[in-house]
């Protein structure tokens, strides 16, 4: 049984991970999910999040908005993927229950300091909530099992204008903060999370899963089905990032990956955000981080629909 804090930006991606986390209570113990902003404002990103539970039957994890900006460059979002909702068009009925009082920062450190056990933190957003978290209270920070981070990229071009993946960009001082705290570390990246591209086949084999969240989760991917991607290293929108997170943690012999030196670009506009990483161990430096970078797409995509079959109707 696995304690876990979930930090997200909801998201179709994220949305499936909460679904994923939600469908494994034998193995997780979900203690609360923060939210920040990222793919779609932090108000947003909230109420998705409730939502996306409760239509899992989970409406009693505490759910906490956190930070609404990155510490000191101006919001990005992508809306221009995620629909303005941040759920495509999804409709999602109104969640029983009230969102949680804490801000998504005290959410974190409260549920570390209650849990008996080491917490593991999964972050699918920008990492502003989990720096700030560590900021304010390192001491209790340090009790994490580890942060399971997806963001960055080892060789992939990155989704963004500066080479960068998107949670990496959208707060680079965050992630540097993080990547720099000594903190057990696993660095989820978008070379992996490319192998996890959802073709339409794949999406018609979730629909055999025959409940309404499989339906939910493949209707989410639908206007992104990755067949015919122009070229096999683009960035096609069709992939299931985040919740390669919670995969990851629930079978991990479907993930490769390293220990390595990892440093976030926060000077160069060029390179904003983009994960640099010595992945040749030439720097001297010691590993921060196990760095994964390949998943095995087919295995995720049985794990996703053994699970989601597990929800309750
Ligand atoms: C990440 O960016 C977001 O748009 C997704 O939700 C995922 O967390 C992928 O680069
Ligand atoms: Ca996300």
């Amino acid at each position: 049984m696995i304690p876990i804090l979930i930090d997200c930006d909801p998201g179709i991606d994220d949305a499936v991970a909460l679904m994923l986390a939600a469908s494994a209570p034998d193995r997780f113990r979900l203690l609360g999910v923060s939210t920040v902003f990222g793919n779609v404002g932090a108000a947003q990103t909230a109420d998705n999040a409730r939502r996306v539970l409760a239509f899992c039957g989970q409406s009693t994890v505490p759910v906490a908005k956190g930070c609404e900006r990155p510490l000191l460059r101006p919001v990005r979002d992508a809306a221009f993927i995620h629909g303005t909702s941040g759920l495509g068009s999804a409709l999602l009925p109104e969640p029983d229950g009230a969102l949680d009082r804490r801000h998504g920062v005290d959410l974190i450190l409260d549920e570390i300091v209650r849990s008996a056990d080491p917490v593991t933190l999964v972050t699918l957003g920008p990492l502003t909530n989990v720096a700030l978290a560590i900021v304010k209270e390192p001491a209790v920070m340090a009790r994490l099992q580890r942060i399971v981070i997806m963001g960055g990229a080892v060789r992939e071009l990155g989704n963004m204008p500066s080479t960068a993946g998107f949670n990496l960009y959208a707060d680079p001082h965050a992630a540097e903060i993080v990547f720099r705290s000594g903190l057990p570390l696993v660095q989820m990246t978008i070379d992996a999370t490319h192998h996890v591209r959802a073709s339409r086949d794949h999406l018609a084999a979730l629909r055999t899963v025959g409940n309404r969240h499989a339906e939910l989760a493949a209707s989410l991917f639908d206007d992104f089905a990755t067949d015919g991607a122009p070229e096999p290293d683009s960035p096609v929108n069709g992939c299931m990032h985040d919740p390669c997170c919670i995969a990851y943690l629930l079978d991990p012999t479907i993930a490769r990956g390293r220990e390595a030196y990892v440093q976030v670009e926060t000077a160069s506009e060029v390179s904003m955000g983009r994960s640099v990483i010595d992945w040749w161990g030439r720097s001297g430096q010691p590993a921060n981080a196990f760095v994964i970078n390949a998943i095995d797409g087919d295995a995720f995509f049985a794990l996703l629909r053994r699970q989601l079959a597990k929800l309750p109707a």
